[in-house]
C-alpha cells in the first residue's frame, strides 16, 4: 500500500502486556489465547458475546468476558488498556452458514470497525484482523484445477457474496488506520482452518469436522453412507490449527508486513472426495458416499500461493493434513462418545 510512514520500532513485548483477543469463545481465538498463554503473557483479556460456558476452551487465569462487540459502547472498556489487540470475532460458519446468511456476515463490519476504533482510542501499538480466503476474486476460482491464489488476486474485486465483501472492507479500515492515523495492523487471509476444539456440529462447522462427524454418525448407526454437498470435485487447502496460531503472531509482529494482506494457509491441495478418503483411512471404513447436488458447495476450487510468507517469514504452514486430521478425528469421536452418554459436550 502507498504511504511513506516509517516503521518505527517497537519496545520490547513484556510478558505483563495487556494483550486482548475478541471470538475467544470460538476456534482458532480460543486457540491463540492457549497459545499466548503458554507462552507466559500474563495478561490476556478473551472477550466473545457467547455465554462463557458455551465457550470451546477455557484457560484458567484468564480473564474472560462476555460481551458483544458489534456494540460500540462495549468495544472501549474490551479494549482499554491494551498493547495489541487480536480481532478474530465475526458472525462465521462452513459455506452452509456463509451462503445461506450473508447479512450476520456483512453485519460483522459493525465489530470490525468499532474494535479497529476502540484499538486506536486505547493507544494499542498493534491490531490483528483475521481476514479470508473469501476475499479473493470469486471469477479466478471457478476450476477445480485451480492456480493458486496469490495476494494481488483480491483486486479488482469481486470478493464472495456477503462476507467476503465485508472482509475486504474490514482489510480497507487496517491499511487506512495505518496510512492515516499510524496504528500498526496486520492483515492475515486465512484459508480453511481446521482442528481440535471447533465448531463439529450445528450447521456452522465446515467440510474437515463435517466429514469427520459424518463418517462416526455412520458407523455409529450402522449405515455406511456419507452425504456430500456438490460432487466432491471441489478442491481446498487445509490448514491445522497449531499452524495458524503460529502464522497469527509471526504475522503480528513482522514489521514488513504491517496493514499488508498475506495468505495463511496450506498450499496442500485436495478435492473434498480425497478428504473423505483420508477421514474414511483414518477410521478404518469405506463409506457410500451420496452426492447432494444441490447443496452449497462454494467455489470450484480454492489454493493458497505461499511465495509470499515465505519470501517475508521464510516459512508457511506445515502440518501435513493427514496427521491434523487424525488429531481432529479422534477429538470429535471423544465429543461424539460424551454427547451420547447424556454429557454436555460444546458443538
Ligand atoms: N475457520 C476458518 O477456516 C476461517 C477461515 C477464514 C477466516 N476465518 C476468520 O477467523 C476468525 C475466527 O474464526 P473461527 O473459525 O474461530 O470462528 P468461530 O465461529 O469458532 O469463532 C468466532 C467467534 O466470534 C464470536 N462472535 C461473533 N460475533 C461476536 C460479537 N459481536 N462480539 C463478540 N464475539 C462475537 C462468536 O461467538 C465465535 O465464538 C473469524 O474472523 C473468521 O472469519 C476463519
Amino acid at each position: 500500500m502507498e504511504t511513506n510512514r516509517i516503521v518505527e520500532k517497537d519496545p520490547k513485548l513484556k510478558k505483563d502486556d495487556q494483550i486482548v483477543i475478541t471470538g475467544a469463545g470460538g476456534f482458532i481465538a480460543g486457540n491463540l489465547v492457549k497459545y499466548f498463554h503458554a507462552k507466559g503473557f500474563t495478561r490476556i483479556r478473551a472477550v466473545d458475546k457467547k455465554p462463557l460456558s458455551e465457550w470451546y476452551l477455557r484457560v484458567p487465569g484468564v480473564e474472560s468476558l462476555c460481551l458483544d462487540c458489534s456494540v460500540e459502547a462495549n468495544c472501549h472498556p474490551v479494549c482499554e488498556g491494551a498493547v495489541e489487540v487480536y480481532n478474530l470475532a465475526a458472525d462465521m460458519g462452513g459455506m452452509g452458514f456463509i451462503e445461506r446468511f450473508r447479512i450476520e456476515c456483512l453485519r460483522s463490519v459493525l465489530i470490525n470497525t468499532h474494535m479497529i476504533e476502540a484499538a486506536y482510542k486505547a493507544g494499542a501499538r498493534r491490531y490483528f484482523f483475521s481476514s479470508s480466503a473469501c476475499a479473493y476474486n470469486t471469477l479466478l476460482q471457478q476450476d477445480p484445477n485451480v492456480r493458486a491464489l496469490k495476494e494481488t488476486d483480491a483486486y479488482p474485486a469481486m470478493a464472495e457474496r456477503g462476507y467476503g465483501w465485508e472482509k475486504l472492507i474490514s482489510e480497507m479500515f487496517c491499511e487506512e488506520y495505518w496510512a492515516e492515523r499510524g496504528m500498526k495492523t496486520a492483515i492475515a487471509r486465512f484459508h480453511n482452518v481446521y482442528g481440535p476444539n471447533g465448531t463439529w456440529d450445528g450447521g456452522r462447522e465446515k467440510a474437515p469436522a463435517a466429514m469427520c462427524r459424518k463418517t462416526i454418525e455412520a458407523i455409529d448407526k450402522k449405515d455406511l453412507r456419507i452425504k456430500m454437498w456438490g460432487d466432491g470435485s471441489q478442491t481446498r487447502s487445509f490448514m491445522y490449527i497449531d499452524d495458524c496460531v503460529k502464522g497469527i503472531d509471526m504475522i503480528m509482529h513482522c514489521d514488513k508486513l504491517i496493514a499488508t494482506p498475506i495468505n495463511l494457509g496450506t498450499s496442500e491441495l485436495v478435492s473434498i472426495n480425497e478428504l473423505v478418503s483420508k477421514v474414511e483411512k483414518i477410521a478404518g471404513v469405506k463409506l457410500k458416499r451420496e452426492y447432494d447436488l444441490s447443496g452449497p458447495r462454494g467455489v470450484a476450487g480454492r489454493n493458497s500461493d505461499n511465495t509470499f510468507i515465505k519470501k517475508m517469514l521464510n516459512w508457511e504452514p506445515n502440518t501435513p493434513l493427514d496427521t491434523g486430521l487424525r488429531a481432529t478425528y479422534n477429538w470429535i469421536k471423544e465429543q461424539y462418545e460424551t454427547r451420547k452418554k447424556g454429557h454436555r459436550v460444546v458443538e
